[in-house]
């Protein structure tokens, strides 16, 4: 297959295209490291690269004219600067419409978007059901809703994951790698009296696996495992994994007013449309996580919110 993903230099989308290079696919991969770095692009035959943003219109049309991809994979995000709402724009609105339009007009068969929980803004139910209403209220949640309704208007053979966060090789974003981080260098940490839901790498790619196939089910479908942890139990795990002993127990702050208290979303339509099961638990996920922080190092990390920047 010849498969384009955006965002390749990230964590999803470089732990994806290993996989699909690994089974033989053709891949193209499009990023501007926003937040993605060069080395995490496999260097592997069959892949060709290209620095760039999705933004550029011009250039998106002749990447899909020319490469003809059969599969699209989105996982470019802009998300660091909740303030930079004009680059969340170009991205997430303007960079998704770019895509959508030129796999249109070379009609791919599938187009796979990854959607942040946040289009739910402060869920009024848990767990968050399909038919919640879209209420986002931050830059990335706002600008990542534009963009998957252009794609659910669009006519395109398309799956949105609607998804908890996923943790994995090159996770840098939000509480884990924070800790790991802060923790290794002696810093001092606090914790929001707030819970999420963590699926392990290999359980989302065990679904994107079938997600991708243009046969499968269409629409919008969420990514979770059905239950929820304290960032404070993250914070524990991380520590004993590090084996660092405290001699206070970690501060516990409210949450900020840009913070979601608990997004907890329902998975039971993907379980039963595509059979599948996430079987990793968290303790056992987390520690392979924090092994590959040791092989690999935290250099930088990031987040959407402001008080954690
Ligand atoms: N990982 C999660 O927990 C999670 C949860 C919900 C949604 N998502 C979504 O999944 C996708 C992948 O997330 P991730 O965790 O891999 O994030 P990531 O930051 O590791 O990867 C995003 C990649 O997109 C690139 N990028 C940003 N703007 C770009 C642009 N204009 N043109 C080209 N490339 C651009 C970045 O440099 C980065 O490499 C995103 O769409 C994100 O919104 C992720």
């Amino acid at each position: 297959m010849r498969v384009l993903i955006t965002g390749i230099a990230g964590s999803l989308g470089s732990n994806i295209a290993e996989r699909l290079l690994a089974r033989g696919d053709e891949v193209l991969g499009i990023d501007n490291f926003s937040t993605g770095s060069a080395d995490a692009v496999p260097e592997r035959a069959g892949l060709k690269f290209i620095q760039g943003t999705i933004a550029d219109r011009d250039s998106v049309k002749t990447q899909f004219d020319t490469f003809r991809p059969d599969l699209v994979v989105h996982s470019a995000a802009s998300y660091k600067d909740p303030d930079d709402w004009q680059e969340d724009i170009a991205t997430n609105v303007q960079g998704t419409a770019n895509l959508v339009h030129a796999a249109l007009a070379t009609s791919v068969k599938r187009f796979v978007n990854f959607q942040t929980a946040l289009c739910y803004g402060k869920p009024l139910e848990k767990p968050v059901s399909l038919s919640h209403p879209l209420m986002p209220f931050t830059s990335y949640g706002i600008s990542k809703t534009a963009g998957e309704l252009y794609l659910m208007a669009s006519g395109l053979n398309y799956v949105s994951l609607r998804m908890a966060s996923v943790y994995g090789p090159r996770h840098y974003v939000g509480p884990i790698p924070t800790f790991y981080k802060r923790l290794k260098a002696g810093q001092k940490c606090f914790v929001t009296d707030t819970r999420r839901d963590y699926v392990a790498m290999p359980d989302f790619l065990d679904l994107f696996d079938r997600v991708a196939d243009d046969r499968a089910p269409t629409g919008v479908y969420h990514l979770s495992t059905g239950a929820d942890v304290s960032i404070k139990e993250i914070f524990d795990a991380v520590a004993a994994n590090l084996n660092i002993k405290l001699d206070a127990p970690v501060e516990v702050r409210p949450s900020d007013p840009d913070d979601v208290a608990s997004i907890l979303l329902d998975p039971s339509k993907t379980k039963s449309d595509f059979g599948w099961q996430p079987k990793t638990s968290f303790d056992d996920g987390l520690r392979d996580l924090i092994r590959w922080y040791d092989d690999h190092g935290v250099e930088q990390t990031f987040s959407h919110l402001r008080g954690q920047r």
